[in-house]
C-alpha cells in the first residue's frame, strides 16, 4: 500500500503545520491554564477549510479525502488537542453523519454553517447511565405524531456549551431496545433545553464540555435523521469514522511530544554531553520513532479504507487503540526526557500527557476498541 502524500496532501500538512505553529501555539498554555475555549481560532480553522474538510463543496465543506483530514488533524493535534477535538467533532461526527445521512432540507438548513464553522456542531450519545454501554439510553423522544418530545440528561458533552446544532441521540421505543432508537437535530436555545457547568477536566481543557438537560423539549419530525429506529446506527456507523479522527489526535499528540523531546536531547547536556548521547536516552527516542510509524500506518490505512470504500470498522477501532497507547507512553517518555523541566508547564510536554489520557476514554474506551476488534476477527 502506497502512504505517500500528492502535492494536495503536502499542501494541506504546511497549511495546518502553520497553523499550529503562529496561531495555536502562542497562547496554548494559557487557554489550558484559564480553561478557555479557543473561540477566535477556531473561527481561523473554519476560514481555512479545516471544519467541514470532507464535506461536498455544495454545502460549504472542502470536498477532501479522509486522508487528508487525518494528516491536518495530525499537525493541529502536536500543538494543541484542545482545538483539534473541537475539529474532530466537528468534521467526523457532526458534519459526516449529516452529509451521509441527513435529508437534503437538514443539510440546507444545518450543515452548510457547521462546515464553514459559522456554527459548530456537538454530538451527544453518552449519558450518565449511558457510556461505553450506549444501548442504555435513558434519555426519551416520544413520538407525538409532528413531534417528539425529549426528555433526559446527556453527559460529556464536547462544544456543548459553545454549539448551536446538536445532534442527540434518544430513546423513542423502549421495547424494540436500540432499533428504537432515534438521532434529533436540535437547536440551541430550543425551550427546555438547558446546558449543565463546564466540567474541570485533567486535559483538553480548552475544550468545552458540558452535561445537557432536557426538558419537555419539542423537537419537529423533519429533525430526526434517517428513518424511525436508525438513530443507534447513525451513532455507530459515524463513530466508525469518528475513530479514525481521533486516532489521528493520538498520533499527533504524541508526534508533538517526541518531536520537543528529539530537540530538547540535543540541547541539553549532563556529563559533559548531550543527554541524546546518552543511549538509555537514545533508545527511548528508539522506541518512540518507531510506535509513532506504526501508530501512523495504522491511522492513514483506516483513512484510505474509508476513502477507498472499504470496511473502515476494524481499522479504525485498531488505529485508535494502539495510537492512543502510543500517545500515552511516547508523552511520558517525553516528560521523563525532559527532566524537571518536563513537569512544569513552561515545556508543554507535561500538557501533551495530561491530553493524551483522554484518547483512550472517548469515542469508545481502549476496552471498547478490542470488543470491536475481537468481534471482527472472531466473527
Ligand atoms: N456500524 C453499524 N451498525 C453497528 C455498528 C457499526 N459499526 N456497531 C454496532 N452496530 C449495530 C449492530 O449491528 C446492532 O444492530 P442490529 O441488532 O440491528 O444488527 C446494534 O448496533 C447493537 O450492536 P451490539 O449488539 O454490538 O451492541 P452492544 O450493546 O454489544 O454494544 C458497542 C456495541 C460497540 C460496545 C457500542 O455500544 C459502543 O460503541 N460503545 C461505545 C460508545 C462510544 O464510543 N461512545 C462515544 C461517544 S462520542 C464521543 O466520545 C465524542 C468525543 O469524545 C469527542
Ligand atoms: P464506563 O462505560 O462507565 O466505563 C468505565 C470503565 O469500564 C472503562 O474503563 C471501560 O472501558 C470499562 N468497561 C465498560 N464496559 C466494559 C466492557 N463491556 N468490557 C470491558 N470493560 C468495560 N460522549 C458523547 O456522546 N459526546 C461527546 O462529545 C463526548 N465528549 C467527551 C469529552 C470528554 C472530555 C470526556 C471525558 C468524555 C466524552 N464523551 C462524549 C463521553 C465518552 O465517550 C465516555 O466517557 C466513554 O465512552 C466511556 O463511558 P463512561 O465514561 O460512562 O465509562
Amino acid at each position: 500500500m502506497d502512504f505517500s502524500l500528492n502535492e494536495e496532501q503536502k499542501l494541506i500538512q504546511q497549511a495546518a503545520r502553520d497553523f499550529a505553529q503562529n496561531e495555536l501555539l502562542p497562547e496554548v498554555i494559557e487557554r489550558d491554564d484559564a480553561q478557555r475555549f479557543p473561540k477566535e481560532e477556531i473561527k481561523k480553522l473554519g476560514d481555512l477549510g479545516f471544519l467541514g474538510m470532507m464535506v461536498d463543496p455544495k454545502y460549504g465543506g472542502s470536498g477532501l479525502d479522509t486522508l487528508s483530514y487525518v494528516i491536518a488533524m495530525e499537525e493541529i493535534s502536536k500543538i494543541d488537542a484542545s482545538t483539534s477535538v473541537v475539529m474532530s467533532v466537528n468534521n467526523s461526527l457532526v458534519c459526516w453523519g449529516l452529509e451521509k445521512f441527513g435529508s437534503e432540507e437538514q443539510k440546507e438548513k444545518y450543515l452548510t454553517k457547521l462546515s464553514t464553522g459559522e456554527q459548530i456542531g456537538a454530538f451527544c450519545l453518552s449519558e450518565p447511565e449511558a457510556g461505553s454501554d450506549a444501548t442504555s439510553q435513558k434519555t426519551t423522544a416520544i413520538d407525538m405524531g409532528d413531534h417528539y418530545i425529549v426528555n433526559g440528561t446527556k453527559n460529556w458533552i464536547t462544544n456543548g456549551g459553545t454549539a448551536s446544532t446538536y445532534l442527540v441521540i434518544a430513546q423513542t421505543d423502549k421495547e424494540k431496545k436500540h432499533r428504537g432508537i432515534n438521532a434529533l437535530i436540535i437547536e440551541k436555545g430550543t425551550p427546555g433545553f438547558e446546558i449543565g457547568p463546564k466540567e474541570n477536566k485533567l486535559g483538553i481543557r480548552g475544550s468545552d464540555t458540558h452535561s445537557l438537560i432536557f426538558n419537555d423539549v419539542k423537537v419537529p419530525k423533519e429533525n430526526r435523521i434517517g428513518e424511525d429506529g436508525f438513530g443507534f446506527k447513525f451513532a455507530m456507523k459515524t463513530l466508525a469514522g469518528g475513530r479514525i479522527g481521533i486516532a489521528a489526535q493520538a498520533l499527533g499528540i504524541a508526534a508533538g511530544a517526541y518531536e520537543m523531546a528529539l530537540k530538547y536531547s540535543k540541547e541539553r547536556k549532563a556529563f559533559g554531553t548531550e543527554i541524546s548521547n546518552h543511549q538509555a536516552i537514545a533508545f527511548k527516542l528508539a522506541d518512540m520513532h518507531t510506535e509513532i510509524q506504526a501508530a501512523r500506518l495504522l491511522v492513514y490505512q483506516s483513512a484510505l479504507d474509508k476513502d477507498n470504500g472499504k470496511d473502515y470498522d476494524l481499522s479504525g477501532a485498531m488505529a485508535k487503540l494502539y495510537a492512543s497507547k502510543v500517545a500515552m507512553e511516547t508523552t511520558v517518555e517525553a516528560v521523563q526526557i525532559h527532566g524537571g523541566n518536563g513537569f512544569v508547564k513552561d515545556y508543554h510536554v507535561e500538557r501533551l500527557m495530561r491530553d493524551a489520557k483522554i484518547t483512550q476514554i472517548y469515542e469508545g474506551t481502549s476496552e471498547i476498541q478490542k470488543i470491536v476488534i475481537s468481534r471482527s476477527i472472531l466473527k
